[in-house]
């Protein structure tokens, strides 16, 4: 399974990619504008900046912000022009899933955003979706199972041989990483406190503690 931070935050990207175990970044809209990124050469840098921190063959996805077929095929070009690592993100609409198909037969890859149940999930396997975004966190929000929607989507994908990655988003602590593994979720976008979050284990702790206490008795 594929690690993505879920963040625009540049500093928390340049952590991750610290760690060794980072695959790419998705950003949507609102974490950009949480970063106070805007107005479009502004954005395109950002995007641009991203690409670089986490180097090549690593899959940034960028939003885009129209909302008509014609809008989206012309943004998402620019943006596909911007870097190699980018991947489009579009969102589950007619003229997204419209849009996916073009793109697709381009060769560009694309995110297909803001998922909710299986029957999307198979329009936009069907359009030839890179990545396929269930947005388990808000499911979960409103008292749905976020991971029900994962295990469902991953014995369809099996069945039909579908190509389209699952990209378990709207993560929002380390048990949901867990459980998205163990559903078949092939990629995990995630912020960065729900990554550190699974490095925490008390027996680490105090075994490390008393491994140095042992050898430091030992050895003076
Ligand atoms: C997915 O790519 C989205 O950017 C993100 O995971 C949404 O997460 P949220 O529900 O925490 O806003």
């Amino acid at each position: 399974m594929l690690f993505f931070i879920d963040t625009a935050n540049l500093n928390h990207i340049r952590e991750a990619a610290e760690l060794g175990i980072l695959d790419g970044v998705t950003t949507n809209p609102s974490l950009m504008a949480k970063e106070g990124i805007t107005g479009e050469a502004n954005i395109l840098k950002h995007y641009r900046e991203i690409c670089n921190i986490v180097g090549p063959d690593k899959d940034v996805s960028a939003e885009v912000i129209s909302t008509d077929y014609a809008g989206m095929i012309k943004e998402g070009k620019a943006l596909a022009e911007l870097h190699e690592n980018i991947v489009v993100k579009v969102p589950m609409t007619v003229d997204g899933v419209k849009a996916i198909s073009t793109f697709s037969s381009m060769d560009i890859k694309t995110n297909c955003t803001l998922v909710f149940s299986a029957g999307q999930a198979i329009l936009a396997a069907k359009a030839g979706a890179t990545y396929l975004s269930p947005f388990i966190g808000r499911i979960d929000d409103i008292t749905w199972d976020g991971i029900k929607l994962i295990e469902e989507i991953s014995e369809i994908y099996t069945m039909q041989a579908y190509d389209t990655a699952i990209l378990a988003a709207s993560i929002r602590t380390p048990l949901h990483i867990v459980q998205a593994a163990k559903a078949g979720a092939d990629v995990v976008t995630c912020p960065l406190s729900a990554i550190m979050g699974l490095f925490k284990h008390p027996l680490t702790d105090i075994g490390l503690a008393q491994f140095l206490a042992d050898h430091k008795k030992a050895n003076g």
